[in-house]
């Protein structure tokens, strides 16, 4: 028998998983006892028919499975997959292509240097910046603080990658009090200690204080890294990033920016200004997988200055064949030999959406959390805690009589429960709150007004 039928069947599956997720209790069904169940057994002690293989595994995870790709899934920060984008990625699986050297793939290296001149040029960032291709924001904020760490003390007369970090200058950290975990996770695996790291104020949205980081910065001299965030995870808030871009160069440190979805405000004209002096920064990170829509895994390392990121990332060993200089080697940029080409969905995203499908595809997000924010405060019971400048809404339920904190996080389980639609929680200044975020390119209004009702709803048997 053909052995490649298989991808029809799993190509059918995957279609009536699409076809139908829309109507799917977004969290999933199972328990893991009945996973574990379906799934498990002995080891297999020989070969069974591929068909039978991609069946099994459809039924048996199906009820384990989260509509994360559906429209009214609202954790974490998770974007869907656009269809072209789902497509683009089963061809890369087909053609199983390593993106660290050219002569691996030509075409995936060819698809990383526009694709990174396109980013750029998005994202209105210096041209010429050199981007990585990375799993996510976090091993973004990875690659793009080696690069600062490589070069303040390169600065220093220091070259990290030869001496190390033992007998090395001082490199002074600082980042908001806001910092996301993945920057400070950064931190930790390039030998910053996190309670080294000095922590910045922030305002009431969890931006970094501009006139808190010039305090910080008032004794400081000799090598220094600031980590700047563009949205907030829970808020969607930016720090003033121009203004923190002047401190900082004044002391002749490096500004890097964590945007692992605020980031995209800089590709839309009315959102800009929330990023306002973004290009002046060092590096930036952030996530192709979120508001960008590609499946996971995506993240992008973006450095102005390309000496320092390939210095911080390249790597050289005789048999990896490197042709000339025009030929791009993609593990120059991401701290990765062997990798998946997950350039060809991310090509296949911007060539199908372009400029303005991409704007829109932003800007309609925002637009909807704002709808979101708006019918659920028409509750007397319901607190919206943020502005809700982006795509991100968090929301307190108010228990009357009771803690609200309870009964917020009573909401939560009942709505996870319900299944209409799917939000965390997190501790937003001291208060238990539902957290919503809107990054699904096919989210409607009528997903938010359909999501709306059923929180509302849970909201009440709660307080009932
Ligand atoms: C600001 C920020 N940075 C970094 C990350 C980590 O991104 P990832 O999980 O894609 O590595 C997130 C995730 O939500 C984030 O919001």
């Amino acid at each position: 028998m053909n052995p490649y039928l298989v991808l029809d069947r799993a190509r059918d599956l995957g279609l009536a998983y699409l076809q139908d997720v829309a109507m799917r209790h977004v969290g999933g069904t199972a328990t893991q006892a009945s996973l574990r169940a379906a799934l498990g057994g002995p080891l297999p002690e020989g070969p069974d028919e591929p068909i039978r293989v991609i069946e099994h595994l459809a039924a048996a995870a199906d009820p384990g499975i989260v509509a994360t790709v559906g429209p009214r899934y609202f954790g974490f920060v998770t974007g869907g997959a656009v269809p072209v984008t789902v497509a683009a990625d089963w061809l890369a699986s087909v053609w199983d292509q390593n993106g660290a050297l050219y002569v691996m793939s030509p075409a995936s290296a060819v698809m990383e240097d526009i694709v990174s001149a396109w980013l750029v040029d998005l994202l209105h960032l210096p041209r010429g910046s050199s981007v990585g291709f990375v799993t996510g924001c976090h091993m973004a904020n990875f690659t793009c603080l080696a690069a600062a760490r490589h070069e303040v003390l390169r600065r220093a007369g220091w070259n990290v990658e030869a001496q190390g970090l033992q007998r090395a200058p001082r490199i002074t950290v600082i980042a908001g009090g806001e910092v996301h975990i993945s920057a400070m996770g950064a931190l930790r695996l390039l030998g910053f200690g996190a309670d080294e790291v000095i922590l910045v104020p922030v305002d009431e949205q969890g931006r970094m204080r501009a006139d808190g980081l010039e305090g910080a910065l008032a004794n400081v001299s000799g090598p220094l890294i600031v980590c700047a965030q563009a949205g907030n995870v829970s808020t969607g808030a930016s720090d003033p990033i121009g203004r923190l871009a002047d401190l900082v160069h004044a002391k002749g440190g490096w500004l890097h920016v964590d945007g692992a979805f605020g980031l995209w405000a800089a590709a839309v004209p009315e959102l800009a200004p929330q990023v306002d002096g973004l290009a002046r920064a060092d590096s930036w990170a952030t996530d192709a997988h979120k508001w960008l829509n590609v499946p996971y895994d995506s993240g992008l390392a973006i450095v102005a200055d390309a000496a320092p990121h390939r210095a911080a990332m390249g790597l050289k060993a005789s048999y990896l064949q490197r042709g000339n200089a025009e030929e791009r080697i993609g593990m120059d940029w991401v701290p990765e030999s062997s990798r998946r080409s997950r350039v060809i969905p991310l090509y296949a995203l911007i060539r199908s959406l372009g400029r303005t499908g991409i704007t829109d595809l932003v800007r309609r997000n925002c637009a909807l959390a704002r709808r979101m924010a708006e019918r659920l405060a028409r509750d007397a019971g319901v607190r919206i805690l943020n502005e809700v400048v982006l795509n991100q809404v968090l929301v307190q339920f108010d228990g009357g009589a009771s803690n609200a904190g309870d009964t917020t996080g009573d909401v939560i389980a009942r709505v996870q429960a319900d299944g209409t639609c799917w939000a965390g929680g997190a501790t937003w200044q001291g208060h238990q709150v539902m957290r919503i975020s809107v990054s699904n390119w096919s989210t409607t209004e009528d997903d938010i007004d359909q999501s709306a009702d059923a929180i509302l709803r849970c909201f009440h048997e709660a307080r009932s």
